[in-house]
């Protein structure tokens, strides 16, 4: 399947397809060199196979794998490499990882010399279902994620479904959270279908396209999110908050699958917490309340005036942009707290 994001003279193609990473020569023959940036977690097999489409125009980045490594320390170390190698704006820059590596590499890819081409080559589900599209970059700084960033759009995304193979089940469900976030948010008939799934190779390429799908709409209305695209913050802000303050070292998705459950309501947060579940997802955490609730404080993307921007779900297939005073944030928080 290949779907394409309108966007003006920024706009791209989506590429869905089995072993398409071994078949991307085409896109490498007008450049010089390509940059492939990868992280010491991605399979070599990946990047080799995006070398080995670009031949000898390559050269490797191998970054360490790990959020901690989402930082303007790395950006200056992929800038200097590029440097160091003699890149120019008729060379370019292709993502092999999820979405720290995607992150990371489209912002070192828009900021070196004003901008670079930049081609993202997602290997988790997360950043295939998400992350990957939209042309979001950034590091984390200061302790505030993402507060570093550009909207860099990819000259194309290639999805390549057979990598998932490799992929942790744990990381597998972290991407089902991000595409049942979109569901819940837009589509009940997708949600329906995630909630029934047994999530089979099959199902799993269903839920992508759809997802994939889904982002290009939201992000064709609303690049720099303005509006509409505040919605794929659902069960983010809380999320977040767990993420870095909690007890149990969760990982992002399951984060926000605990997040997604505090901010929905009434029948949609049944539903939401059974999909959870049959996923493998958790819907409670342990968490030192008041140190959630003081990263969110200080969350400056969520805070505005002592309130705090937030996505809640009533009905699936729909969302809410709404603020939040901190006290009524702190009553979802304690909703998903574990009480043990
Ligand atoms: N991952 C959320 C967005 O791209 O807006």
């Amino acid at each position: 399947m290949k779907t394409r994001v309108y966007l003006g003279e920024n706009s791209y193609d989506i590429l869905i397809e089995n072993d398409s990473l071994s078949d991307c020569s085409d896109l490498f023959t007008k450049y010089g060199r390509v940059l492939v940036v990868t992280d010491s977690g991605v399979p070599e097999e990946y990047s080799k196979k995006i070398m080995s489409c670009a031949k000898d125009k390559s050269v490797l980045f191998v970054m360490p794998e790990g959020e901690e490594n989402k930082n303007i320390e790395t950006i200056m170390s992929i800038c200097k490499f590029m440097l160091e190698h003699n890149f120019s704006r008729k060379d370019c820059v292709c993502a092999v990882g999820g979405g720290v590596v995607g992150d990371v590499a489209a912002f070192a890819s828009s900021i070196y010399m004003r901008g670079v081409d930049f081609y993202n080559f997602p290997t988790t589900l997360l950043s295939m279902v998400d992350s990957s599209s939209g042309g979001k970059t950034g590091v984390d700084f200061e302790n505030v994620k993402n507060i570093l960033g550009t909207f860099y759009q990819p000259k194309r995304v290639t999805i390549d479904p057979t990598v998932l193979k490799t992929l942790d089940k744990r990381q597998i469900r972290c991407g089902l959270a991000e595409a049942l976030k979109m569901a819940a948010t837009f589509d009940e008939a997708l949600f329906d279908f995630m909630a029934k799934s047994d999530y089979d190779d099959n199902d799993i390429g269903i839920i992508i396209e759809r997802s994939v799908e889904l982002k290009k709409t939201i992000v064709e209305q609303d690049e720099k999110e303005q509006n509409i695209r505040k919605s794929l913050n659902f069960g983010h802000t809380i999320g977040h908050g767990i993420e870095e303050s909690g007890k149990e070292g969760l990982y992002h998705g399951e984060c926000v699958a605990v997040g997604m459950v505090a901010m929905s309501s009434g029948d949609a947060k049944e539903k939401i917490t059974k999909a959870l579940k049959r996923i493998g997802l958790p819907t409670d955490a342990s968490f030192d309340q008041r140190k959630v609730l003081k990263t969110i404080a200080h969350d400056k993307k969520a805070t505005a005036n002592g309130r705090i921007s937030a996505v809640t779900v009533e009905t699936i297939g729909k969302y809410n942009l709404t603020e939040m005073s901190i006290e009524e944030l702190s009553e979802r928080l304690s909703s998903v707290k574990r009480s043990r």
